[in-house]
């Protein structure tokens, strides 16, 4: 399914919307470069889930833990290239215990689940405009 948000609030409620349709263990995984809004579609998608924490990317921590009403596990991939780095994260350990959310998937794609979301950002007509291209979720 495709959505278009033309604001970083609306990227927020695109992520809400996510949140509603999720049952716990899901493996989200984000596509597209600097600026497209992972961040902000994570922190509507934490929100709807209870999360008060402030949700920033996890640049230098490589994945932050918020706790809601699941647990979401929020990866930044941009500097993970190997096997190696992606086993030091934890990603193989947090499968199946709460809701993973991965920016720059690009990095990983071989390692993600068979069955995970996928979520594809990329620019639309103007400055503040992005697709969102979900695949692998039926959403309301
Ligand atoms: N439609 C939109 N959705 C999300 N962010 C937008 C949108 N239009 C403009 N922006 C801006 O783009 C930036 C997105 O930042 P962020 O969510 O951190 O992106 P990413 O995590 O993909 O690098 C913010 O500065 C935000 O204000
Ligand atoms: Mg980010």
């Amino acid at each position: 399914m495709k959505l278009i948000s033309d604001s970083a609030a609306e990227t927020e409620q695109i992520g809400k919307r996510v949140a509603r349709a999720l049952k716990g263990t899901e493996v989200i995984a984000l596509f597209g470069g600097l600026g497209m809004g992972k961040t902000a579609f994570t922190r509507g998608l934490a929100a709807e889930l209870g999360v008060t924490d402030g949700v920033q990317s996890p640049t230098f921590a490589l994945v932050n833990t918020y706790n809601g009403r699941f647990t979401v596990y929020h990866f930044d991939m941009y500097r993970v290239t190997t096997w190696e780095d992606l086993y030091s994260t934890g990603f193989f350990d947090y499968l199946d215990t709460g809701i993973l959310v991965i920016e720059w998937s690009e990095n990983i794609e071989g390692a993600l689940p068979e069955d995970h979301i996928s979520i594809t950002i990329s620019k639309g007509e103007h400055d503040n405009q992005r697709i969102f291209e979900i695949e692998g979720l039926d959403i309301q």
